[in-house]
């Protein structure tokens, strides 16, 4: 290979590392949603914006959130407009997960623990069967028979999500100028994004897990995630996903003080245990209180927010919080 001055001048700057994006004018419309596509995996979409500041020479975070069963990515973008909370400019886009289920209802959602197989019967006791349904991408890859029992406990596609999320972080970053990443989900959105982070440690400035945790025997909190803060925002009175574990629906979940605890292990905060800690978006109309493990050795911060509600619950000022968690605003406490 022919390395030019240039090339080379870039490589001792370091900045190589910049998004291939950066530099190239870009055809995508501003300030509006769009529904974009991947170029690897055929018929995969998400939800696109850019700020309407958005300049193609600028690393621009880019804020991914992953819906939950059932969800839709065209509808939580607009329930969940984080570019509203700031004017500066982000790339916000929420890709769309997938419902081949062959008969029966279950909706879109994630294949979460891996590329192929989703269904780790493990995870699941007879009460979770009955509601579980055979993917098509399941059935040709043998994982299962039928609906209910015949499910093996299915409750997403084998389709390989955590690749197709990959490769669209991939896609932008090579048309646009793509910055630090945010990576968020809420539910079955929640459950890959503890899955994503597990999987790619060094890829997310920050995560947002919403009242999703791991399922028992698939937490994975590397050491290389000391470059990663984790914001978990979770109602109080979860029966899907309990905050504080065990049993629901037939399933088993980690709970988050093991979650995050492991997470402040990981980065070396002060405290074992999280003490409460004032943001500017406590209160409001579900009582938000945030928790964190105090400063931390890694210089990034572990954070757990709860508020009243149940499963979907989500408080007025979330968006606010998020954004300004992401931005690093909570290094200001
Ligand atoms: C995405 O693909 C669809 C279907 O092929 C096409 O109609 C649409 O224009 C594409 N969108 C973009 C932004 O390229
Ligand atoms: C998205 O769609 C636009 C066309 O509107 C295209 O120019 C762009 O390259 C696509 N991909 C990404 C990653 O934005």
């Amino acid at each position: 290979m022919k390395l030019s001055a240039l090339t080379l001048l870039a490589h001792f700057c370091g900045t190589l590392a910049r998004s291939p994006g950066c530099g190239k004018a870009t055809k995508q419309p501003l300030d509006k949603f769009f529904t974009n596509n991947s170029t690897a995996h055929e018929g995969r979409t998400w939800q696109e914006r850019l700020s309407s500041a958005y300049d193609y020479n600028t690393e621009t975070p880019l804020l991914i959130y992953l819906h939950g069963q059932y969800g839709d990515a065209s509808t939580v973008s607009r329930e969940l407009p984080f570019h509203k909370s700031t004017y500066d400019s982000i790339i916000s886009v929420y890709p769309q997960g997938l419902d081949d289920a062959a008969s029966g209802d279950c909706g879109t959602g994630w294949n979460v623990i891996g590329s192929e197989a989703s269904h780790d019967a493990s995870t699941c006791n007879a009460k979770a069967n009955s509601n579980t349904c055979c993917y098509k991408s399941c059935m040709s890859a043998g994982v299962c028979s039928g609906d209910g029992a015949d499910a093996n406990c299915g409750w997403a596609t084998c389709e390989p999500d955590t690749d197709f999320v990959m490769d669209m972080i991939a896609q932008l970053q090579e048309e646009l100028c793509v910055g630090e990443i945010w990576l968020a989900g809420g539910s079955n959105g929640g459950m890959m994004t503890h899955g994503l982070y597990g999987q790619y440690p060094e890829t997310f400035k920050s995560v947002m897990p919403v009242y999703g945790l791991p399922l028992v025997g698939h937490m994975n909190v590397p050491d290389s995630l000391t470059g990663t803060s984790v914001l978990a925002m979770h109602d109080r009175s979860d029966t899907v996903i309990p905050w504080a574990g065990g049993e629901a629906g037939g399933w088993s979940y980690e709970s988050g003080e093991k979650v995050y605890g492991e997470w402040a292990k990981v980065h070396g905060c002060e405290e074992a245990s999280p003490v409460a800690v004032e943001t500017p978006y406590d209160g409001g109309n579900k009582n938000l209180a945030c928790s964190w493990y105090g400063k931390c050795d890694s210089g990034r911060t572990v954070m757990t927010c709860l508020y009243d509600g149940g499963h979907g619950s989500w408080p007025r000022q979330g968006e606010e919080l998020a954004v300004w968690f992401f931005q690093d605003k909570w290094k200001y406490i």
